[in-house]
């Protein structure tokens, strides 16, 4: 198979948005528990910290966390997890089945967000409780002192406010599982009055507005445009979540998976541009993908919940391979592709839920295949993102039709001189050989190529093989004057580097 590509800095789609790097850290499980957090822990800081994690958290590349749900947040009362440990309430995590101990809150994940280097997110509960509370959480993280609440966070030891810009209001309040549930107009209604509240306390916020929870929702689309007919003015961001898996042992289907983000992000632009025209609006309104992964969803939908509340449990504790990695890049790619609307998104989750990062309680830290494609997708993709328009060969799916058996995008510093292309072969038996041409870059340098591949696109990492499945050098890469060529092993995730 043969594809080629042209790459030419002049084709620029938008910046480089470095909130595309960010993560959920959820009270799920053992996300924050075990994850995160443990007390204990040969590696933990004087904060209860793992330092493990955190190292692997800088070297991820993490930009944004968004805490602390997801479902959990739509039940969940803020006040229980600051202020003394030993005074905090135990309480039923109804989302999760799980009893949550609220010995880690929202001090301590912005203490954590500041040790991690990555800009803190939070969501309000839309679910149980409404603009009050929401203005008083954001009347404790963000008024600098002399009111009941403010003065409540500096006593527990946060003399400065915790400058948090983006909030989301509720999670996916579409879904009829989520505590709280609404309907669009509901819904619409109460995070219009809330936004507009939070905004008469605090100017400058950037405000996330639900979207579906997913494309496949029945409300999908109808949702979106009601509910931005009443928050147009008032928020900034419509959300997007979106999670796959592979169905059936249809691997060329899941592979695929980027054209079903590709048409969800093209949907809610042009149902967010409708309204806005509607309204007569200049505004546009971007996308928060703030939940994206693959998720074995259904495995955990098969499953008997707990009978009791345990604290912390193993959840959603997804094991990865090589071919969801490769799917993971191609998601990556279509969020990049679209940075021109889609200004911020969130990998679900961070550590042991969904997560790129696992832990051994009081053992040890390890990579998931999942880790290196976000790893060096933002590392490496800087300045620009360059609009590339594959010429690939085509085969048949059986969930999206015929679709290109090449992915990929491109990013360009000015500043640096740098190029990165990302490219995924779909493709699960065939090589695809690549010829890029190369237009106005000058003269670059083959500074590096590297490939997530291998013989079995199910072998995975463990914590005793960390390293089985890595990017290794591509070696069959050339650059010769402006034509870069390089061959993309069947179901593999690539990145070459220009400098
Ligand atoms: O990320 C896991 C769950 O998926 C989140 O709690 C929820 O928002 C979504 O349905």
């Amino acid at each position: 198979l043969t594809a080629h590509l042209t790459l030419d800095p002049a084709f620029r789609v938008a910046p480089v948005r470095r909130r595309t790097f960010g993560t959920f850290i959820e009270h799920l499980g053992r996300c924050v528990y075990t994850g995160v957090y443990e007390p204990g822990h040969p590696s933990a800081d004087e904060n209860g910290f793992r330092r493990d994690v955190l190292d692997l958290v800088r070297e991820l590349g993490v930009t944004t966390a968004r805490y602390p749900g997801g479902n959990f947040v739509s039940g969940y009362r803020w006040e229980d997890g600051v202020g003394p440990r030993d005074r905090r309430p135990r309480r039923l995590d109804l989302a999760w089945h799980s009893t949550e101990s609220n010995q880690f809150g929202l001090d301590e994940f912005v203490t954590w967000t500041r040790a991690a280097g990555v800009e803190p997110m939070l969501a309000v509960n839309l679910g149980t409780r409404g603009i009050a509370e929401a203005l008083d959480l954001l009347e404790y993280c963000s008024v600098e002192s002399g009111t009941r609440l403010s003065d409540m966070r500096v006593a527990n030891g946060a003399k400065e406010p915790h400058g948090i810009t983006m909030w989301c209001l509720g999670n996916e309040m579409d879904g009829p599982w989520q505590i709280g549930h609404k309907t669009a107009h509901e819904y619409g209604r109460l995070a219009a009055e809330t936004a507009r509240a939070m905004r008469m306390m605090v100017p400058g916020l950037e405000l996330v507005a639900c979207g579906s929870s997913g494309s496949g929702m029945e409300t999908f689309g109808a949702w979106e445009s009601t509910v931005l007919e009443e928050t147009y003015d008032l928020v900034d961001f419509v959300s997007c979540h979106a999670y796959y898996e592979e169905h059936d042992g249809d691997l060329a289907s899941f592979l695929a998976s980027a054209v079903d983000m590709d048409h969800f992000i093209d949907s809610v632009v042009a149902t967010a541009d409708a309204v806005g025209a509607r309204l007569k609006s200049k505004k546009k309104i971007d996308i928060s993908f703030d939940e994206w992964n693959v998720w074995y969803m259904s495995r955990f939908q098969g499953a008997e919940p707990p009978r009791d509340w345990p604290e912390a449990p193993p959840l959603l504790e997804d094991h990865y391979h090589l071919a969801d990695a490769v799917t993971l890049g191609g998601l990556l790619i279509s969020l990049l592709r679209h940075s021109d609307r889609v200004t911020a998104a969130c990998l679900a989750q961070l550590v042991n839920v969904i997560a790129p990062i696992m832990t051994e309680p009081g053992g040890r830290a390890w990579r998931q295949t999942t880790f290196h494609p976000f790893a060096q997708a933002s590392r490496h993709a800087g300045g620009h993102v360059l609009r590339t328009e594959p010429a690939s060969p085509l085969h048949g799916t059986e969930r999206f039709g015929e679709v290109p058996v090449l992915d990929a995008v491109a990013t360009h510093d000015e500043e640096t001189g740098a190029t990165t292309l990302f490219a995924v072969n779909r493709s699960t038996t065939q090589p695809l050989t690549l010829t890029t041409h190369l237009r106005g870059l000058g003269t670059p340098r083959l500074a590096e190529s590297t490939t997530l591949s291998g013989p079995d696109p199910y072998a995975r990492n463990t914590a005793d093989t960390p390293e089985a499945v890595v990017p290794r050098p591509n070696p069959g890469t050339r650059l010769s004057g402006e034509t870069l060529e390089l061959t993309l092993p069947p179901v593999s995730w690539n990145v070459v580097r220009l400098t």
